[in-house]
């Protein structure tokens, strides 16, 4: 049976007992409405570790003041069901005030790549992940953590973040798992009607577009941004918030595409906000 763990001080026991025992722990953070993305990484956390804690909390402190936070899908029962289908050992599962304690005023700020993107758009977002992420680092210990690439910039703010602060936890980045259209999995695609997913298709159908360009040859970041632009401005229902290339890893700006970029997304869909990305390479 999965153990459901909801304190800080049972999972350090379990922890605990686990490193006596010499096994390597590998962690997946998540927000739970577990989908095949999720499942992906614990697979992928399985196949390295011997113990593998998935932790399922909705971070307070990464949802900006008119997000969804409230509305966010919790399926605990059923989430629960799907990581132990999948090998997982632990679920960590705290309520925020154990990991929010009434006095609490520690943040984690990581400068530089956190100023474009969804760092731009949802102002204060990754402060609440890097927060968050090295409470969990923290309280679990993991030899490796693993995230997706669904959220490219988030995996790369932790990859500077365990840099930084001289973590020793390995990160690992699992690709992007998609439907047989292409729409990339997220526990948000919940929200959109079935027309809207229909649309959101759009998403997929443009970055393709660009990827096919630059094997044949386009190299001009503003060029490929356009034809990217226009694509999903050719859905009605479409709304952009970003369409952005920048060199990958280090997220700078540049005019010319050589060796690795970054294509990332943000497009609204009625109410709802679906972010996408590629890693487009010479
Ligand atoms: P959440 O959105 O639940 O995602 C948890 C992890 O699953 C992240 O690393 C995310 O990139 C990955 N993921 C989501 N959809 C995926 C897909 N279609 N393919 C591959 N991986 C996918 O990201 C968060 O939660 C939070 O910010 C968190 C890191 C847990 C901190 O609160």
């Amino acid at each position: 049976m999965i153990k459901v763990i909801e304190t800080i001080d049972v999972m350090r026991a379990y922890i605990k007992e686990a490193r006596f025992a010499g096994k390597k722990i590998g962690l997946v953070p998540t927000m739970g409405a577990l989908h095949e993305g999720h499942l992906t990484l614990m697979r992928e956390a399985k196949a390295v570790c011997d113990v593998v804690v998935a932790s399922i909390f909705v971070n307070p402190t990464q949802f900006g003041p008119n997000e969804d936070f409230a509305a966010y899908p919790r399926k605990f029962e059923n989430d629960c069901r799907l990581a132990q289908g999948v090998g997982v050992d632990a679920i960590f599962h705290p309520q925020p005030s154990e990991m929010y304690p009434p006095g609490y005023s520690t943040y984690v700020n990581v400068s530089g790549i956190t100023d474009k993107l969804c760092g731009q758009s949802r102002p204060g977002h990754f402060q609440g992940v890097a927060t968050v992420v090295t409470k969990l680092f923290n309280i679990v210990q993991p030899d490796t953590a693993f995230f997706g690439q669904k959220d490219a910039q988030q995996c790369l703010v932790i990859q500077r973040m365990t840099a930084d602060l001289n973590m020793d936890i390995q990160i690992v980045m699992v690709p992007t798992v998609r439907d047989a259209n292409g729409l990339a999995l997220s526990s948000r695609n919940a929200y959109l009607s079935p027309e809207e997913i229909q649309a959101a298709l759009v998403l997929a159908q443009s970055m393709r577009l660009a990827d096919h360009a630059v094997k044949a040859g386009e190299r001009n970041i503003a060029a490929i941004r356009d034809m990217v632009r226009n694509k999903i401005q050719s859905e009605p229902k479409a709304e952009i918030d970003y369409v952005e290339i920048y060199q990958y890893p280090d997220l700078q700006a540049t005019d010319v595409l050589a060796n690795k970029a970054l294509l990332a997304l943000a497009v609204r869909f009625g109410k709802t906000r679906l972010i996408d990305n590629i890693i487009l390479s010479v």
